[in-house]
């Protein structure tokens, strides 16, 4: 396994709209490969999820965990997750707020309207099918990750620029106002 570098905003590959992957070589050793280098990286970035043209591969694959849960402040862990080739088949209407960052704006916090709740398809690291309905954190990582497979990113989706803040300040003035 190898830490890859993850690419920060300003790298055309991070604007990318990606590949899907090809469904016959999952489970090949470059895809094995591929998916312990996301999450080796994605761990020593301190990250709960990336995505895989982060790492400069322009395919539409994804990966999430959340092990350290205080850490995001969470009360529920999340199994490290595999989605290739993911589609949101469905959402909720509604949207809530809530704080996100990004190991390709480093440094950056910003407040992001997501769906609550997002109905998600694709492959899993085995090449099965996998359906799963996810709310609240998860359905915001699926989201924000989501978004990296088509080049968006979380400032993209900010409504209010004046929620955007360096991570210093948002300790200092903006953790308590958290998710609404
Ligand atoms: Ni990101």
């Amino acid at each position: 396994m190898t830490i890859r570098r993850v690419l920060r905003a300003g790298h055309p590959a991070v604007r990318a709209s990606c590949d899907p992957y090809p469904e016959d070589r999952i489970g090949d050793p470059a895809f094995d490969r591929l998916i312990d280098d996301m999450f080796e990286s994605m761990r020593d970035y301190d990250g709960v999820g990336l995505a895989a043209p982060q790492i400069q591969e322009p395919y539409r694959i994804l990966i999430y965990e959340l092990e350290d849960t205080e850490r995001y402040d969470r009360d529920e862990r999340i199994d490290p997750t595999v989605l290739v080739n993911p589609t949101v088949v469905d959402h909720s209407e509604n949207t809530v707020r809530d704080w996100e960052g990004c190991l390709s704006l480093p440094e950056l916090r910003g407040e992001v309207p997501r769906y609550e709740s997002v109905t998600v398809e694709g492959l899993d690291g085995t090449g099965e099918s996998i359906r799963r309905q996810a709310t609240g954190f998860e359905a915001r990582i699926i989201q924000h990750e989501l978004d990296h497979l088509d080049g968006t990113l979380f400032v993209d989706r900010m409504d209010d620029m004046s929620r955007l803040s360096y991570l210093k300040e948002f300790h200092q003035f903006h953790e308590s106002d958290g998710s609404s």
